[in-house]
């Protein structure tokens, strides 16, 4: 196949919301974490000191409620990990390393806490 011919990587729009309410929307290659998309983009209030091995909680984000309902389920790790977050657990709370962007998570909106650790 000729570089001419590549499909693009396909990308998903992700929003990130800090505490202080400033909005950042990057796109994000779909089969990347929510967390990834925050690293390489730069995104403040997300640290991920485990690289997304679902071992830190410092990449806990606020799931818009809007999306609760689209995110898969979470797993039995996760639910660990979300008892060690810094910042209150609230029933949006979710690990971003945990969430996976795909086409039907395009327009995500995630909020993230005051502070990580
Ligand atoms: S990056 Fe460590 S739990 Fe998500």
């Amino acid at each position: 196949m000729s570089l001419f011919n590549r499909k693009p990587e396909e990308t998903m729009k992700v929003t990130y919301i800090s505490h202080s309410g400033a909005s950042q929307t990057v796109a994000v290659l779909v089969g990347e974490s929510v967390m990834e998309g925050a690293v390489k983009n730069g995104i403040d209030g997300i640290v991920a000191e485990c690289g997304g091995a679902c071992l830190c909680a410092t990449c806990h984000v606020y799931v818009d409620e809007s999306w609760l309902s689209v995110l898969a389920p979470i797993a039995m790790d996760e639910e660990v990990m979300l008892g060690n977050t810094f910042a209150k657990r609230e029933p949006n709370s979710r690990l971003s390393c945990q969430i996976i962007v795909s086409k039907e998570l395009d327009r995500l909106i995630v909020r993230t806490p005051e502070a990580q650790n």
